[in-house]
């Protein structure tokens, strides 16, 4: 059995707005082990990016705030340590790349003086043209052709493509434990995509890395991951290994999710059903189920209570809902 890097535990994160307190997040709860792909999925405003902000603390403050929970690293708590450490382990243990990298590479510098600086500061006793060496060695590793050209040149120089293979580079150069990746492929075109993923691929098996991949496209977490979190409304409402999701995906929504995924051997008109109904904003949540107003199993219960994350068979695959007990064959 692989270790356990990663484990978040009832964890709950709040936004102070000009509307009130809005809770973005709750209970949520989660493993990952060492050497496996986690794959977070759900549609926009779920909870996926302000769950990876949450782990890394990089919450937007004063407003964001982490209300309730843990999130244990190595059985040692982020939530509680001093800010100094956590920047210790950010970008050195548990590295993050984003959806759009312009937001992560700064316009004005070259390349090269990005990866040198993020060695640098992550290695103070490293030589100069070892750094200088090793951030070609990176970039030559994550596919950028002719990397010592690519050193001297500026993030707008490059392509989309280009640019998001150099933020992985940058994530990579210390050698993370974990790298969380929230939607790194949604702004490329599919063939690059792909690519990406396949980088990914390759480098945690050479590096035995963990990856948290976060996204809103089954088909991507089927390319990539060995299990699942469907997260609704801030609440995570499945959970369960790839093969065990595609097979019986037991909640209403994750029922719902697979149903919208395109599939060749069916007619296009048999493509493509949706989900009905809206998800409401954070404030408007009414108590009990938050899939309620869009699911066709609703009872009363469900619009007065909270369904636990129960288990489904066992604890690999969990559920919150009522009735999926009917809902499987
Ligand atoms: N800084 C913030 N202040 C207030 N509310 C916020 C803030 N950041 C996120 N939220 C709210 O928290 C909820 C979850 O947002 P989050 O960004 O995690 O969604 P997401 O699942 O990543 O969506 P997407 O697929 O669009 O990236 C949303 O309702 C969002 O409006
Ligand atoms: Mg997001």
């Amino acid at each position: 059995m692989s270790e356990v890097l990663l484990q978040v535990r009832h964890l709950a994160t709040e936004f102070d707005t000009e509307q009130g307190v809005a809770r973005a997040l709750d209970d949520i709860s989660f493993q990952v082990k060492a050497g496996e792909t986690l794959g977070i999925v759900g549609e926009s405003g779920c909870g996926k990016s302000v769950t990876s902000l949450s782990v890394m603390r990089l919450l937007p403050k004063p407003t964001g705030n982490i209300v309730n929970g843990e999130v244990l690293f190595r059985g040692k708590d982020l939530v509680k340590l001093p800010a100094e450490d956590m920047h210790n382990i950010r970008g050195n243990r548990i590295a993050m790349i984003f959806q759009e990298p312009m937001t992560a590479l700064n316009p004005v510098y070259r390349i090269g003086r990005q990866l040198n600086e993020t060695l640098a500061l992550h290695n103070p006793e490293m030589k100069k043209a070892d750094i200088h060496q090793a951030s070609i060695d990176m970039l030559k590793r994550v596919g950028i052709p002719a990397p010592e050209r690519r050193m001297k040149e500026y993030p707008h120089q490059l392509s989309g493509g280009m640019r998001q293979r150099v933020m992985i580079a940058i994530a990579l150069l210390c050698k993370p434990e974990i790298l969380i990746a929230d939607e790194p492929t949604t702004a490329l075109d599919v063939t690059i995509q792909a690519q990406i993923l396949q980088l990914l691929k390759d480098l945690q098996k050479e590096t035995g890395m963990a990856i948290i991949f976060i996204t809103h496209d089954l088909g991507v977490i089927a390319e990539i991951c060995d299990r699942v979190l469907v997260m609704y409304g801030g609440r995570i409402i499945e959970q369960a290994d790839i093969f065990r999701l595609f097979d019986k995906p037991s909640h209403p929504y994750t029922q719902g999710l697979l149903k919208a995924i395109p599939r060749l051997e069916k007619p296009a008109k048999e493509n493509l059903s949706t989900i009905p109904g809206m998800v409401p904003s954070l404030f408007d949540f009414p108590p009990g189920c938050r899939f309620q107003n869009r699911c066709e199993y609703v009872q009363t219960q469900c619009e007065k209570d909270t369904p636990p994350l129960e288990g489904h068979i066992d604890d690999d695959h969990q559920v919150r809902c009522f009735r999926f007990k009917e809902l499987v064959n």
